[in-house]
């Protein structure tokens, strides 16, 4: 579908990345996002009310520096991450976006999150549907089918059971000492390391995805070499965790295009950066769209295009 011209001023807040975009016809005009990485990564994971906090006060430096160089009065709309995410998190993003919204005289749009991650594809390619998305991130695994980009013609087929993919590269990876997030880091380790530990899993028939089993097999594993004062070869540990983790996503993405015939494959979230996923899963369809490495992470810029998308032809 062909969208109208529309400028758009997006903010993301859903976790620990404080992100405003200002998007015009498919192109960003500027996006800064400020991370709250190197605090939560002394602690192995996201402190929820220190997020919020930081939310709180970095937003405002954010939307000040748009202030000072872009003219807000010409935006079309606002569009701000509803859910899901942190509680605290999201209600700092919404409240902004609320409150600029009536300083500005705009309309503001909720957007989904997911929807965000799942549109994050469209900045490099034409989506035709019906369409399949696998959503990877650091809170969930799920398969989605896609009639078109509206909200009411996007259906959940399965989703995560326990924990998400994203959380078991991060926990391995903490376990491994390796740093936080710890996804990239397990991506370049496992390119120098052989696939020769078995970590295999289970797949049943339904499209819901479970972690926790093999996220307790590896880390079993490194328990007992360390117990037995053995060497832990990180390479090879990383290298066969990639090898079996992306298992499920393959075996169900393939059935559900096998059920659903879909016209294009969609592939988002922060774990969709891996090197490893983006070469198995652009080998399971004809068409399938991956996004750039700068919108698989959390990012304004994916609510934005996504608002396009959604409420790009209302009456202004
Ligand atoms: O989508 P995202 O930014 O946040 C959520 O909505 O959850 O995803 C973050 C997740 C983290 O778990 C991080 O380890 C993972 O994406 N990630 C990766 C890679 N880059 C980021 N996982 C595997 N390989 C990567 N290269
Ligand atoms: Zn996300």
């Amino acid at each position: 579908m062909e969208v109208i011209k529309i400028k758009i001023l997006a903010i993301e807040t859903s976790h620990d990345d404080t992100s405003v975009s200002l998007y015009e016809n498919k192109k960003i005009i500027k996006e800064y996002t400020i991370s709250q990485t190197k605090f939560h990564k002394n602690f192995g994971g996201t402190i929820p009310e220190y997020a919020s906090r930081h939310h709180a006060q970095t937003i405002i430096k954010i939307l000040n520096n748009f202030k000072n160089k872009y003219d807000l009065n010409d935006i079309d709309h606002i569009a701000f991450t509803r859910k899901p995410g942190l509680i605290g998190s999201l209600h700092v993003g919404r409240i902004f976006a609320k409150a600029l919204g009536y300083a500005l005289n705009k309309k503001v749009f909720p957007i989904n999150h997911i929807h965000g991650h799942i549109f994050a594809s469209a900045f490099n390619h034409n989506i035709i549907y019906p369409a399949i998305a696998l959503i990877v991130s650091g809170g969930h695994t799920q398969i989605w089918h896609l009639d078109s980009h509206y909200p009411k013609d996007i259906k959940l087929l399965g989703g995560t059971k326990d924990d998400a993919i994203g959380e078991v590269f991060d926990k391995v990876a903490r376990k491994l000492k390796l740093g936080f997030p710890g996804g990239p880091f397990i991506d370049g380790k496992a390119k120098k390391g052989e696939k020769i530990i078995d970590f295999s899993i289970k797949n049943d028939k339904t499209y819901d995805f479970s972690f926790s089993g093999f996220k307790t097999k590896v880390i079993n594993y490194i328990n007992s070499l360390e117990q037995k004062k053995e060497e832990i070869h990180i390479q090879n540990i990383c290298a066969s965790f990639q090898n079996h983790i992306f298992s499920p996503l393959i075996i169900k993405t393939k059935r559900a295009i096998k059920e659903y015939n879909p016209k294009s494959l969609i592939l988002g979230g922060g774990v969709s950066a891996n090197s490893e996923l983006r070469k198995k899963i652009s080998k399971l369809h004809p068409n399938t769209l991956i996004p750039e490495i700068k919108y698989t992470t959390d990012n304004a810029s994916m609510i934005a295009i996504t608002s396009h998308l959604q409420n790009g032809d209302y009456d202004i």
